[in-house]
């Protein structure tokens, strides 16, 4: 660090993201990536003419995109806003919503990036346990007066909430911005967004990182009422008005608008998710209920750290969290039906 940064940071610890090797070709199921391409549709839409186009800055209001997610949603443009992955939205939602003197609450298992907004803006965090089974207690985040964070379906757990939670939590925190970060839903959760229509301080944030093959565009959104959204554009023409670039913008908006390839890819992962989980448990691994992309498992003797270890001598990278709580576990990304064969195999070489 240098000797210039600001006494606010100093006790910052920043995210750390998963690995992303440039320079192996491991069987990746660490980062939560879809395995597929993206849509033909997107492909087809990332011409030359756009290339060219470079030189102009992108829309500032995202109009097309922003009409493209509304549509697909059965909201108005003005319940919409883009972020450079839901990453950014998350950031401006913590600057928006939260401040000295409205904490923030979130479950101690989930999204590490809760912690590090609420440090880096200096916001207290009251960080909630999720109970021993890792299930979430709705009735821990009622009428708490404080800003709420809760991703759902959670990572790294996988695990669902209902709407009828959710709908509780909004409800009894009627002065409080409550967050359902929605990344994972699109694998077997239920969305919250047509509760937005009725609870004035719930947003939904979703991303096309996972479901629509978008991790390396940077594209993200939430969906709210007007003036949430207004709030959070507020900041957005503060920070960067042009925080989505024009390539990602077509990206964008062809992938919602690929509705079948949607389906098609999403159908695929939650196959193999199921599959995943029958070999795994067939090789003694314990396996929480996932809605997600993604399964968190624990095996009877080995722990998570020798496992992914062993899997990356064997060329399969996973995801270990060395914290309490998770350091028996894996967090393995469901890829193709031949991905998930060579973990498996990796994994019976190792056990
Ligand atoms: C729960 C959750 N929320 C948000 C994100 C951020 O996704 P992105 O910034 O790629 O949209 C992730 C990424 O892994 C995540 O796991």
């Amino acid at each position: 660090m240098s000797r210039f940064l600001s006494d606010r940071l100093l006790s910052l610890t920043p995210y750390t993201p998963g690995e992303q090797p440039q320079d192996f070709n491991y069987v990746k199921l660490n980062t939560n990536e879809s395995p597929f391409e993206p849509s033909p549709e997107v492909i087809k839409a990332l011409n030359s003419d756009e290339v060219s186009l470079l030189r102009l800055y992108s829309d500032p209001e995202c109009k097309k995109t922003v009409k493209a997610v509304a549509d697909y949603y059965g909201v108005e443009s003005k319940n919409v806003v883009l972020g450079n992955g839901s990453d950014e939205i998350l950031s401006f939602i913590f600057e928006a919503f939260c401040d000295k003197d409205t904490p923030v609450a979130f479950p101690d298992i989930s999204y590490g990036f809760y912690e590090v907004f609420a440090s880096l803006y200096g916001i207290k965090a009251h960080v909630i346990p999720l109970k021993e089974d890792y299930s979430l207690c709705a009735d821990d985040y009622c009428g708490i007066n404080e800003t709420i964070v809760i991703a759902n379906p959670n990572a790294p757990t996988g695990m669902a909430i209902s709407l009828a939670d959710i709908e509780k939590i909004a409800s009894t925190n009627p002065d409080n911005v409550v967050v359902i970060d929605e990344a994972y839903v699109d694998f077997g959760g239920e969305s919250a967004v047509e509760l937005t229509k009725k609870h004035d301080n719930l947003i939904v944030v979703q991303t096309f990182s996972k479901s629509r093959q978008l991790a390396g565009a940077r594209l993200g959104f939430a969906v709210a009422n007007e003036a949430l959204i207004t709030d959070l554009n507020t900041v957005r023409f503060s920070t960067n008005p042009y925080n989505i670039n024009r390539l990602t913008l077509l990206a964008g908006e062809a992938a919602i608008k690929d509705t079948a390839y949607f389906e098609k890819t999403r159908a695929l992962i939650i196959e193999n998710r199921a599959y995943t989980v029958s070999e795994l448990e067939k090789r003694n691994f314990t396996v929480l209920d996932s809605k997600t992309n993604f399964v968190f498992a624990s095996h009877k003797t080995i722990g998570g750290e020798e496992l992914y270890k062993g899997l990356k001598a064997n060329g399969v990278l996973v995801r270990f969290f060395n914290k309490q709580r998770l350091d028996k576990y894996l967090r393995i990304t469901i890829g193709t039906r031949e991905q998930m064969d060579a973990l498996l195999a990796a994994l019976d070489k190792i056990i």
